[in-house]
């Protein structure tokens, strides 16, 4: 068993082999308790795309189960002309040039120490390294000022805290789990709405006042760029670096710097830090043959649909119902796919230039909604790998 299939595997013993089951029978399917379940890229991208029939409001949505705790109006939760107005306004907020510029100033120091300490042939750990990096940088976007290592490590695990509430057969939180993760989100909302009213070109709050929008929603931005923001960046990091190192590649990525965005893709492809995504149905639909009714769930398993590709393969280019199918497709493709490239790119370009690097230990997590490591010790330098918990 590779290592990929054994985080999924100790992130969710049940779900994941049933998940993998049910790409066994077909592109398309309806498993009761569930939903519709979509294994294959070309439907998934059909679906996608037709935001009028698959929603991300009504019964068994995304919607329902983040609202409580967000508010009615943060992208993931809209549809139709409100959202497509927000997302209007948000386009300048992630642009490439911004977003390479916030994550270099931001992760400055933290990359000189991970280079220094690899280059001193310490051994590193790179799940707490990614969590630090990943809390800074979704620091620096929600205005918290000032923070130590120990600060952004806590905003991680916060995040943390809440996402692993959520399982595959989650429709709706408790009003506990409502009000522990409100306990989290209102703090942080409070922060964002400070640094929105403080205003400014230079702050992501303030932009977001000059791009017009409202209080309430800089504050609920905030929160939804917490929760999908932080996780999915700081998981993809050790993954990456791990698929890289299991397959040899980690040196030939090292040596050709062009090659980074291809390894990145792949690692996306194959780790997909979003598993699935969620659809409401407003109206009747066939899509691969079968019928789907108002009020049915649709589940996109993004995992099922880009590991039908095959395993991790840096030389072979993806078709294109798949691109980027990892960050979504039509009007909720992901709106901090710059942001979350840019910090990727800004750290996997220091550890390469660290190469050779050795996996010195490593341990599966157990307890996440995205599956990752719980430590991947590394090391510049040619060696073994150690014992493997
Ligand atoms: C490796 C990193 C990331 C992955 C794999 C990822 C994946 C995704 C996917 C698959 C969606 C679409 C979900 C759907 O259609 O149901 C999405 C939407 C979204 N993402 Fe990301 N994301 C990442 C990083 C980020 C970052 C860094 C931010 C912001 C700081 C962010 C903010 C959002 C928001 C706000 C949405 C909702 C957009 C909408 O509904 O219009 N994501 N992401």
């Amino acid at each position: 068993m590779n290592w990929e299939e054994r985080l999924y595997l100790t992130a969710h013993p049940v779900a994941y082999p049933f998940l993998r089951g049910v790409a066994r029978r077909g592109p398309i399917v309806r498993v009761p308790g569930i939903g519709v379940v979509v294994n294959d890229a070309v439907l998934a991208r059909e679906i996608l795309m037709d935001g009028e029939t698959f929603r991300k409001d009504g019964p068994g949505s995304p919607g329902e189960l983040w609202t409580p705790v967000l508010g009615p109006s943060v992208l993931l939760n809209m549809e139709g002309d409100a959202h497509r107005a927000l997302r209007r306004r948000l386009t300048d907020l992630f642009v490439p040039s911004y977003t390479e510029d916030l994550c270099a100033r931001v992760l400055a120091e933290p990359l000189a120490g991970l280079a220094d300490r690899l280059r001193r042939g310490a051994t590193v750990d790179l799940v707490d390294a990614a969590r630090v990096m990943a809390g800074t940088v979704i620091g620096e976007v929600i205005g918290l000022e000032g923070g130590t290592q120990a600060a952004y490590r806590d905003l991680f695990e916060q995040g943390e805290r809440i996402v692993s509430m959520v399982s595959l057969r989650t429709r709706r939180l408790s009003p506990s789990q409502v009000r522990r993760a409100r306990a989290v989100l209102d703090p942080l909302g409070d922060i964002a709405a400070k640094s929105y009213l403080a205003g400014g070109e230079s702050t992501v709050m303030g932009r977001m006042r000059a791009l017009g929008l409202s209080e309430d929603e800089a504050r609920g931005a905030a929160g939804a760029f917490f929760l999908t923001g932080t996780e999915t960046v700081a998981t993809l990091l050790p993954r990456l670096i791990a698929l890289l190192a299991d397959h040899g590649q980690l040196d030939r990525v090292a040596r050709d710097g062009a090659l980074l965005d291809r390894a990145v893709e792949e690692a996306m492809r194959v780790t997909t830090p979003t598993p699935v995504m969620l659809r409401s149905v407003h109206r009747p639909a066939e899509v691969g043959g079968v019928a789907i009714r108002p009020g049915e769930r649709v589940l996109i398993a993004t995992h099922n649909c880009c590991r039908a590709h095959g395993p991790f393969d840096l030389d072979r280019p993806h078709p294109p119902e798949l691109r980027r199918l990892w960050f979504g497709a039509g009007p909720h493709f992901c709106i901090g796919y710059p942001l979350a490239m840019a910090q990727i790119r800004l750290v996997a370009r220091t550890l390469l230039a660290a190469a050779p690097l050795t996996v010195t230990r490593r341990a599966a997590a157990r307890n996440v909604l995205i599956p990752t490591y719980r430590h991947l010790a590394v090391r510049s330098g040619r060696g073994r790998e150690g014992g493997a918990a």
